[in-house]
């Protein structure tokens, strides 16, 4: 099949959460099912085009953006995933002057605008065009009133967050072209609560099909209370909508040959996995400037800094470090103001006690040290649509503390109620009470090696890469071409 996705992120070269490590993980699985896959997504300032390879011509054609008729012009490359990528951008550079991913909307509008414009310009024909959260939702309502009648491709809308809606005002639509009248009842894609055009839900009512990332997620925003205002049009879509659940990539996850660790490992190394795991602690440590302090376990969270991931319940846990007898690090990025600063403060009460450290930013590669190093993770969301970073910690034997919501609960088994199928630790209510009586539960059974390094051996062989959601949406397209 031919299959576009169209997304503003994916890993490496655009990242900034977990779409971008979907994007590279499911089209390197697509296209190794031999799938002709293309990724189209904006040409930001941040690209690094040394990360590339095998520039090819650019394809142009008419585009609307900033209120006027520009040259788009779309670059192909292939990415390191191996699979094809089409950097869009206008004449005037309208991408590319900027550093940052996301910022206004309305860049996105454009972009939708371009993509749709693209279509029609033919230059390539796809079975498939697969689109990704708000920032490409509008494409297929664009696309639908440039060309009225029935496209020649079936369109995927896969809604990563529901918590991003991609609002925009009636003046950012007519800066890409269009008017409210263009559409045949503008009502329809209006937000529920505000007088403005609502993207993701206008992409769910214009494509084929609609995935989120994980069933109970799923589940979740079909109900008042998780759907954000869009539990009605979700249920009017019945079949048309399901739960994918994400996977991660194994090449780029795999402490085997991970090129960020100091002492790759796996359960077929030698040495145990546990001793590689001190070693590669030990190394990490002593670059951070932090001291070791040999028998505790290492907690981390690595996560961006918002409300969702549940952060005052890991600082409150963290602030225990001592009293618990843990060690702890925090990766933490794009935070608001309320949330540096109390991290900042936690970062001295840590330093201060010898506990650990707080990292502010994004930080690729002191992710993956730290998913090595580390006994322990933790992930208290307050919703999580899948998650993936629990996958990830998994894989590189650390065991995961996680809330019982979204894709965690479809992931996560806690090993006290379940012995056979645990994997990790589950708390359900949402307070740092109940999580930090589930991180003392963590912390007793880390007192028996024996029973840990299993849990451990059972975390890293479990299949959680993208054969299986491959197959899913492999499923999915053969369904609709
Ligand atoms: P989300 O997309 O909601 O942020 P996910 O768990 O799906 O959550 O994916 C997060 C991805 O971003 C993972 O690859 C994780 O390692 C990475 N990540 C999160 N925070 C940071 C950070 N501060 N530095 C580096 N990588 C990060
Ligand atoms: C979103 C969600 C996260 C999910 C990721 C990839 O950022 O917050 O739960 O894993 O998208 O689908």
């Amino acid at each position: 099949m031919r299959i576009l996705h169209v997304t503003s992120e994916i890993t490496p070269i655009a990242k900034v959460g977990g779409l971008g490590d979907v994007l590279m993980g499911l089209t390197r699985e697509l296209a190794s099912r031999g799938h002709e896959v293309l990724v189209i997504l904006p040409f930001y300032g941040c690209i690094d085009v040394a990360k590339l390879t095998d520039e090819k011509k650019e394809d142009s054609f008419e585009t609307i953006c900033e209120g006027e008729k520009q040259r788009g012009k779309i670059s192909y490359f292939r990415a390191a995933n191996g699979v094809e990528v089409g950097l869009f951008d206008t004449e005037t550079s309208y991408f590319r002057r900027e550093k940052n991913i996301y910022g206004e909307v309305g860049r996105f509008l454009s972009f939708s605008r371009a993509v749709a414009e693209y279509l029609r310009a033919g230059r390539r024909k796809f079975d498939i065009v697969h689109l990704h959260d708000w920032p490409a939702a509008l494409v297929s309502l664009f696309y639908r009133v440039l060309i009225p009648q029935d496209p020649s491709f079936s369109t995927v809308f896969t809604i990563h967050n529901f918590e991003y809606q991609g609002r925009c005002s009636w003046d950012d639509v007519k800066m890409v072209g269009f008017s409210r009248e263009d559409f045949q009842d503008p009502s329809c894609f209006q937000d529920p609560a505000y007088d403005c055009l609502n993207s993701v839900k206008a992409g769910l009512l214009t494509c084929d099909r609609a995935t989120t990332v994980s069933p109970t997620y799923a589940k979740e925003v079909l109900t008042p209370q998780g759907g954000t205002g869009l539990d009605k049009v979700l249920a009017s879509l019945g079949s048309r909508f399901q739960g994918v659940l994400n996977g991660i990539d194994d090449l780029f996850w795999n402490p085997a040959h991970d090129p960020y660790l100091s002492c790759p490992y796996s359960l077929e190394s030698k040495a145990s996995v546990r001793t590689s795991k001190r070693q590669n602690k030990h190394q990490l440590f002593s670059k951070l400037g932090l001291k070791v302090l040999d028998d505790l376990p290492l907690l981390i969270s690595v996560t961006r800094l918002v409300q969702q991931k549940g952060i005052y319940m890991i600082r409150d846990l963290f602030a225990q470090a001592e009293e618990l007898q843990f060690q702890c690090v925090l990766l933490g990025s794009v935070p608001e103001q309320e949330a540096e600063l109390a991290f900042k403060e936690l970062d001295s009460l840590l330093r201060a006690k010898k506990r650990g450290a707080v990292f502010l930013g994004s930080q690729e590669e002191l992710s993956h040290e730290l998913f090595a190093a580390s006994d322990i993770f933790v992930a208290p969301s307050l919703f999580e649509p899948c998650g993936l970073t629990q996958l990830i910690a998994l894989k590189y034997g650390s065991i995961p503390i996680v809330r019982k919501t979204g894709g965690l609960a479809d992931t996560i088994v806690d090993v006290d109620v379940n012995r056979q199928d645990g994997n990790g630790f589950l708390f359900e209510t949402p307070t740092s009470e109940s999580f930090i009586a589930t991180a003392r539960r963590a912390l007793l059974r880390f007192k028996d090696p024996e029973g840990w390094s299993n849990l451990m051996k059972k975390g890293m062989s479990q299949d959680f890469s993208w054969r299986n959601p491959g197959d899913q949406y492999e499923a999915l397209y053969t369904h609709l071409k």
